[in-house]
């Protein structure tokens, strides 16, 4: 299903235009139905690997390598083909939803954009959707959580859900 090998991935530094070679080769293979955990000290790249999957790895970077997703090379796919995985088949769940999420927009936004964007649903139903996918996860209070703003559910989240 994912198929990465030997990823490097080089930033450069805006200010100075010093090259940092972050990730040195990666590779591994994952199958449908598999879990992987990625194992490493803190700033050893992990979440850069991800990135790199999604096609979100910071401004100026430089990509080399193969990234396969079911049969697409994720780093030759156009920016359509991007979005549409993004939207059906690939998530990140950001470690820390404070600086991941805009705190100025309604968790609603989040949840209906990929689903009124990508998958061409209008906002009633992407919303009728949205409220489903959390009563799934248990959360029943769906219409006050749609409406809330992230810092409202995230954080001490047990205690707001
Ligand atoms: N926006 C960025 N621009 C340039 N370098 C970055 C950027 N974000 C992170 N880095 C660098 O990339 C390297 C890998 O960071 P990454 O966030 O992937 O580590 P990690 O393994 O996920 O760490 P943690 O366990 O703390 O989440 C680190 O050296 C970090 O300083
Ligand atoms: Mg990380």
């Amino acid at each position: 299903m994912l198929k990465i090998n030997n990823l490097v991935l080089t930033v450069t530094d805006p200010d100075t235009g010093q090259q940092t070679e972050i990730l040195h080769g990666n590779s591994f293979e994952l199958a449908q139905g598999e879990a992987l955990g990625l194992v490493g000290e803190s700033g050893s790249g992990k979440s850069m690997t991800l990135r790199c999957v999604l096609g979100i790895e910071p401004p100026g970077a430089r990509v080399t390598g193969e990234i396969e997703l079911d049969g697409t090379d994720m780093l030759r796919a156009n920016g359509e083909a991007l979005r549409r995985i993004r939207a059906n088949d690939l998530a990140l769940i950001a470690q820390n939803p404070h600086g991941a999420l805009n705190p100025v927009l309604p968790v609603e936004r989040f949840l209906i954009e990929g689903m009124s964007d990508a998958r061409s649903m209008d906002k009633k139903a992407a919303r009728a959707l949205a409220a489903d996918l959390l009563r799934q996860v248990g959360i029943d209070d769906t219409e006050r959580v749609l409406r809330s703003y992230p810092h409202q559910l995230s954080g001490d989240c047990c205690s707001a859900l």
